[in-house]
């Protein structure tokens, strides 16, 4: 069995940004239309009024300031709610995938190899932005990359179980390295007329590049990859092509379940110990201190999740050095979250030292994959 490396990631992030305070004044201009429009039904008790969100409530309960997204106007126009992205021809590269090869391109600058030594693509993402061709095989196409290429989906997890799929693929010896690119476009699977969760996400692409450790000339050993899911309703979004009429949609808008939904608390406490537990149980099979690991790029979910889970992994308080938050300046990205963690926190690291990436979300899923640096 080959070992494999992690050699080189990539960020690309949108240009524009939201701060919490824009994003609050939009929700509340779009509330108190939506109880003006619907005075006649909140009188009557048909329906409720809707409440204002707030930028205290939201830094608290998450962590978060600012988000990146790739169309701030649409995002923050109270009529609109939703990113403004017109459709592209189809011999245009699609803005999922332009995203994905500006990080992609990043990690294969950092990498220092021609990308023709790349032998599969793997786009891990929480939304594709289509069926089919898969947005994996246009990357690849856009790269001038041979081998194959495919796309999957495990939600905010995508990236660990896209890592895995990648080192099984090098330990196996069916390709010498790996591009996986993480683009995510969560501004349009979010919904921003909905006040428990308008806050939550970023958009962002990342990319890394995982390759045969005889090959590598440095980056970090991966020590152990793991994977685990458990079937839960509480992170859902039914969106599909089975339900894109709707006829409540315009009227009840801040209730469509064909954007995210969680039950936030829920989440909070049936995550955290599945995460916390799953992290210790790999690091006492691999035979890694977890006590001793020098930093943890965990998903960036929020403060509180993320704070936990580490006090918990570390056995004591962790050092902001310890726990990497980047939370603050782009959200929760979903699966690109433990990547921008790791990839603009990375340094300082002796050779032997460990470190661990861990990301979790909807299904629920989890993965974990312990690194050494070379
Ligand atoms: N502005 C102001 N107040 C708000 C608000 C907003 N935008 N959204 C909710 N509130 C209010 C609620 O109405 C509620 O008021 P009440 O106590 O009078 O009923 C109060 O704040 C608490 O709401 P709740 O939804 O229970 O908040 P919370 O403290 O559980 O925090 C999360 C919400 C989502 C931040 C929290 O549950 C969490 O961190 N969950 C983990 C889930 C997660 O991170 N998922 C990401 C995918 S992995």
């Amino acid at each position: 069995m080959r070992q494999a490396v992690i050699a080189a990631t990539g960020l690309h992030t949108p240009a524009e940004s939201v701060s919490n305070a824009e994003l609050v004044a939009a929700f509340n201009a779009f509330a108190e239309r939506f109880n003006a429009q619907n005075a006649g039904a909140i009188a009557s008790g048909e329906i409720a009024a809707l409440e204002p969100s707030s930028e205290g409530f939201i830094e608290k309960a998450s962590g978060i300031k600012s988000r990146y997204v790739v169309n701030k106007a649409g995002v923050l126009d109270p009529a609109r709610m939703a990113p403004d992205l017109p459709e592209r021809p189809n011999e245009e590269l699609s803005i999922l995938a332009e995203m994905a090869v500006l990080a992609a391109r990043e990690a294969i600058a950092a990498w220092g190899k021609p990308a023709s030594l790349i032998g599969a693509v793997l786009c891990a993402a929480s939304n594709m932005q289509r069926p089919y061709p898969a947005m994996a095989v246009e990357v690849q196409g856009a790269l001038g990359v041979e081998g194959f290429g495919f796309d999957l989906n495990v939600a905010c997890s995508s990236a660990t179980f896209g890592i895995k799929t990648a080192v099984d693929y090098i330990a196996t010896g069916s390709v010498d390295a790996v591009l996986m690119v993480n683009p995510e476009i969560t501004s349009a699977h979010l919904n921003f007329r909905d006040r428990d969760s308008h806050f939550i996400f970023g958009d962002v692409a990342t990319a890394v590049i995982v390759e045969r450790a005889d090959q590598a000339t440095g980056g970090w050993d991966v020590l152990g990859t793991r994977l685990k899911t458990v079937f839960s309703n509480n992170i859902r979004n039914n969106f599909g092509f089975l339900n894109s009429t709707h006829p409540e949609r315009d009227r009840l808008a801040h209730q469509d379940d064909r954007l995210f939904v969680q039950q936030g608390r829920k989440v909070f406490k049936e995550v955290v110990p599945m995460v916390s537990a799953m992290i210790l149980e790999h690091a006492g099979d691999l035979g890694v201190d977890p006590r001793r690991l020098k930093r943890l790029w965990l998903h960036q979910a929020n403060i509180n999740m993320n704070d936990l889970i580490a006090r918990r992994v570390l056995g004591r308080e962790p050092t902001p050095e310890e726990n990497v938050i980047i939370l603050d300046e782009y959200a929760n990205t979903s699966s690109a979250g433990s990547i921008i963690a790791f990839h603009k926190h990375n340094s300082g690291f002796a050779p032997g030292e460990t470190g661990l990436l861990c990301s979790f979300g909807a299904g629920y899923s989890a993965g974990t994959v312990f690194v050494r640096k070379r």
